[in-house]
This record gives C-alpha cells, structure tokens and sequence, in this order.
C-alpha cells in the first residue's frame, strides 16, 4: 500500500480483512480490487476478537499490513 505518509488508526471487529497491495484502492487501507492490472496480491488478516490496529499507510513497513514507525523516517 503506498500513497499515504501516515498509519489508519483502526478499531476492527472479528473477521477477515484484506489489504491494498498496491495504493490503487479507492477505499484505503482496504483492497476494492484494484490490484487487478498488478501482479501484487492483497494482504489478509484475520482477526478472532475485535482489536485496533495500526495499518500502514505508507507502503515502508517491514510488518505490513501494520505500521512499524517507517514513515517517520
Ligand atoms: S505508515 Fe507505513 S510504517 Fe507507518
């Protein structure tokens, strides 16, 4: 995912998510299928509880889909 210089702070309920791969998605973080012309696929995640989450909004993080400071750089 790229485009953004700064994470989402999201609160998410219990299910499976998918992120952009490729900072195409009209709905960001979230994958609208736009990675379709790529050959990126998206990341998913699955969650058992509700949580909140950092995601990437920059595309740098070494643990995507969640922000590991790598943009500040
Ligand atoms: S937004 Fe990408 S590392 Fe923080």
């Amino acid at each position: 995912m790229k485009n953004e210089k700064k994470p989402y702070l999201l609160t998410l309920e219990a299910g499976e998510y998918y992120f952009c791969p490729c900072g195409k998605s009209n709905n960001k973080p979230f994958c609208d299928g736009s990675h379709r012309m790529t050959t990126l696929t998206p990341f998913t995640l699955q969650l058992s509880e509700k949580k909140q989450l950092t995601i990437c909004g920059c595309g740098k993080s070494k643990n995507f889909p969640c922000c590991d400071g790598a943009h500040l750089e």
